[in-house]
């Protein structure tokens, strides 16, 4: 059985200033994404990314250990994996915000060796809270 799932990680970019790159990825990432009923956004604030991926626990979990895998990032960290009832960013296969001021935090995110349940459904909320600026 495969249920909707969704994955959060926060993750070192390592793409030096090529904004391109960033659009690169997302290029691939919105075909894959449409044609296997992944949503999810995808954020970068000049250092770090973080993504929310949603979508069958089988589909996401591949793609995961693909994404984990690439170059392009480090110390890709997954802070949560659990069964959703609904997505909260079906409207997008892969939305993307560029915003500076999630630095702080993801950085906090990144840093920390456990994890507080509480901080990232909280980080969590406030990106489905800055819905209306995605791409
Ligand atoms: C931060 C980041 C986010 C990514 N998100 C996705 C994604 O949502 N969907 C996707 O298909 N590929 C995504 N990719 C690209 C994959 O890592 C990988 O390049 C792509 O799936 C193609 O895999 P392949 O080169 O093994 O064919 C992402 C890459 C990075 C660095």
């Amino acid at each position: 059985m495969t249920r909707l799932t969704r994955i959060f990680y926060v993750s070192k970019a390592q793409i030096g200033s090529r904004l391109q790159t960033v659009s690169d990825i997302l290029a691939v990432a919105r075909t894959f994404n449409a044609e296997h009923e992944i949503t999810g956004l995808l954020t970068y604030d000049g250092e770090h990314f973080t993504q929310v991926l949603e979508g069958p626990a089988t589909v996401l979990d591949t793609l995961m250990a693909r994404i984990s895998a690439d170059p392009r990032h480090g110390r890709v960290r997954v802070l949560a994996r659990k069964p959703i009832i609904s997505r909260d960013f079906e409207d997008w296969s892969m939305g993307y915000l560029h915003d500076g001021r999630f630095n702080d935090a993801v950085a906090g995110l990144l840093a920390e060796s456990h994890t507080d349940a509480d901080e990232v459904e909280a980080f969590i909320g406030e990106l489905i809270h800055n819905k209306r600026f995605i791409r």
